[in-house]
């Protein structure tokens, strides 16, 4: 599987990359923005930071086909191993085919429904994002939506995973594993809850005051 960070948090991806087993960064539009970096800064920093074999993932926001594709190719000159966001509209299926059919890799994201994951799948997208907590927010059932695409994917398109994202809690992100996304990205916030077991601290102390009552001090 593959996990990833949300984020464009500089600070935030130094602490998380040397302890999480991460395989890349995602962005999108809200995260750029929020940071206050434009993308033609904030992609060499953010390599910088993970190095050559990461994969790192940033959206596109011209609305026409013919402009998803332009923005794709000028991203792709920002970071040549960019997977390119495409919002998985109309005029993004169209872009995802054309780049598709020139090597390009993308992402068809705010996926709401499963036939439209399929047809950016099928359009030749390497990824596709459900967006699980924002379904549930519209009266949908994202883990459902996972699901079925996943389902339709091994029978249609098993060359298409499923990223899977937005998400609030660890549970979600079991979930969506469990029912068989390939990979998942995940908030700084949600990715701490994944780090954080007081029950864990507890055991790990329990250890130590053993240890230290025998032996004094706390090394082997
Ligand atoms: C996915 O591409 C987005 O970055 C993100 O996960 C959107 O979901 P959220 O805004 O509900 O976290």
């Amino acid at each position: 599987m593959e996990l990833y960070l949300d984020t464009s948090d500089l600070k935030i991806i130094e602490e998380l990359w040397p302890i999480l087993p991460l395989s890349g960064i995602t962005t999108n539009p809200s995260i750029v923005a929020c940071g206050g970096l434009p993308l033609g800064e904030l992609l060499p920093k953010i390599r910088a930071l993970v190095g050559p074999e990461a994969t790192l993932f940033a959206q596109v926001l011209a609305r026409t086909s013919e402009a998803m594709i332009d923005e794709a190719l000028r991203l792709r000159e920002l970071d040549p191993k960019l997977v390119v966001k495409i919002p998985a509209l109309p005029a993004g299926i169209g872009a995802i085919k054309a780049l598709s059919a020139r090597g390009i890799a993308t992402l068809g994201t705010a996926i709401f429904a499963p036939m439209q994951g399929l047809l950016a799948a099928q359009a030749g997208a390497r990824y596709v994002a459900p967006y699980v907590t924002s379904v549930d927010a519209n009266g949908g059932d994202g883990l459902e939506l996972v699901r079925n695409l996943q389902r339709m994917l091994d029978l249609h398109c098993p060359s298409c995973s499923i990223l899977a994202a937005s998400f609030r809690t660890p549970v979600q992100v079991m979930e969506c594993l469990l029912a068989g996304a390939k990979a998942v990205t995940v908030s700084p916030d949600t990715a701490r809850q994944m780090l954080v077991s007081p029950a864990a601290e507890a055991a790990i102390e329990r250890f130590e005051a053993a240890w230290s009552k025998s032996f004094g001090k706390l090394s082997v």
